[in-house]
């Protein structure tokens, strides 16, 4: 079996996962890691669902090798420091005791009262998108605005801070910047969300982090790690979802109709998008406990094993044809959320602003199309999430 050296990320085609990647056979590759240290990659469906259900498998950064070598810890520090309250990186038990807080904030039945106020962020996007007129960065004037607005309201940040919180989460996930560079921009934004928290603790209102700071059950640094994953997370994945999906939907008008003509698509067609953009290309990650068998090999307590969404949710076996782009194809298994325990927590939030989103565009802008040629839309293949830096369009 040959060895993989380290994950690639660029791309030869902006929707499709690198080429390396998409030749190998079989579920599971002995991968030779950034830093030297021998791993593994999971392409297979079955195999990556087995690792992200297992206990054995841990979540908490601590000793993983780097699948890149932008993600090798610096000089003396032989692992990152997981803030307290950044419960995406601890296991259980450690991990529920915050997710249990949470969960019935993200609920479906939370949602669905959200919905109308959801409707009315993203018309009033593209009121003003109408107003300003073409051309325009759909990025800018779409995709980012309407998560970021959506999650400013349900934790209570001013969306008037953005300034404070859109920037330094573009610059933590942009592999450009050195390690020290991404963690100066984390440490920027957990500034300022332990700032809003005293706010919050001095004048409550009524939102989800007043709830939580008046609620008693964390401390300050413990709340600031929370807000701080509650609100990167919560904008800056969608944000690129809505943009590359934009940008997917523009290239195959076929599949843009129907999602603008027939209500009933929406659904599928978020799910179908997620599963074959697959915008969280690096990991997720975890590293063996214990030696755990896999596909027929054994990954040695310690060793790190990175899966590979893109290809996963590319595995013909679970998705038959899976290059083919199919609004109406029934993609609900897809990882593009994870599963098991750190199974993405805002996912029916994601997928209700998805799902109103992409045909309300489409509806609004009949004639909406890219205002430069598709190879030159910039992508962003070196951010941990993937997407396009900026899309020009017009109509
Ligand atoms: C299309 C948009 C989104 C995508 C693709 C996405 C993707 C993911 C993935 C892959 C994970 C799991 C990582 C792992 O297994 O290690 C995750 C976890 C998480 N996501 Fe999302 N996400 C999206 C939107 C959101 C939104 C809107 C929120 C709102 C707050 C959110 C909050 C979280 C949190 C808190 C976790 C950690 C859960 C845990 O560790 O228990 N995400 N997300």
């Amino acid at each position: 079996m040959e060895t993989l050296a380290a994950l690639p990320l660029e791309r030869e085609d902006p929707f499709e996962p690198p080429a390396v990647l998409k030749e190998l056979h079989g579920p599971l590759h002995p991968m030779t890691y950034a830093d030297g240290r021998p791993g593994w990659l999971v392409t297979g469906y079955t195999e990556a669902r087995a690792v992200l259900d297992d206990p054995r498998f841990s979540n908490t950064w601590q000793g993983a090798a780097p699948p890149i070598k932008e993600l090798i810890p610096p000089e003396g520090l032989a692992d990152l420091v997981i803030p307290p309250g950044f419960f995406i990186a601890m296991d259980d038990p450690e991990h529920s005791r915050y997710r249990r807080l949470l969960t019935g904030h993200f609920s479906m039945r939370k949602m669905r009262r959200l919905e109308p106020r959801i409707q009315e962020v993203i018309d009033g996007q593209l009121d003003e998108m109408a107003r300003v007129g073409a051309p325009a960065d759909l990025v800018q004037a779409f995709a980012l605005p309407v998560p970021s607005l959506v999650i400013c309201e349900l934790l209570g940040v001013p969306y008037g801070e953005r300034s404070r919180f859109q920037d330094t989460t573009a610059q933590a996930v942009n592999l450009d910047n050195s390690i020290e560079q991404r963690g100066a921009a984390g440490a920027e934004l957990m500034g300022y969300l332990s700032e809003l928290v005293g706010r919050k603790r001095a004048e409550p209102g009524e939102d989800l982090l007043s709830e939580l700071v008046t609620g008693g059950e964390l401390n300050h640094e413990e709340l600031t790690g929370v807000a701080t994953l509650l609100l990167t997370a919560g904008h800056e994945t969608t944000a690129n979802m809505l943009s590359l999906g934009a940008f997917l939907l523009l290239c195959r008008p076929e599949q843009a109709d129907l999602v603008r003509t027939d209500p009933g698509v929406a659904e599928s067609a978020v799910e179908e998008l997620m599963r074959y953009l697959s915008i969280t290309h690096v990991g997720p990650i975890r590293v063996a406990r214990a030696d755990v068998p896999l596909a027929g090999r054994t990954i040695k307590a310690g060793e790190t094993v990175t899966l590979c969404l893109p290809v996963v949710n590319r595995d013909a076996t679970r998705f038959p044809d899976p290059d083919r782009l199919d609004v109406t194809r029934q993609a609900g298994q897809q990882l593009g959320f994870s599963h098991g325990i750190h199974q993405c927590l805002g996912q029916q939030l994601a997928r209700l602003e998805m799902r109103l989103a992409y045909p309300a565009l489409l509806r609004r802008f009949p004639t909406l199309r890219l205002a430069v040629p598709a190879e030159e839309v910039p992508l962003r293949p070196r951010a941990t999430i993937y997407g396009v830096s900026a899309l020009p369009v017009t109509w």
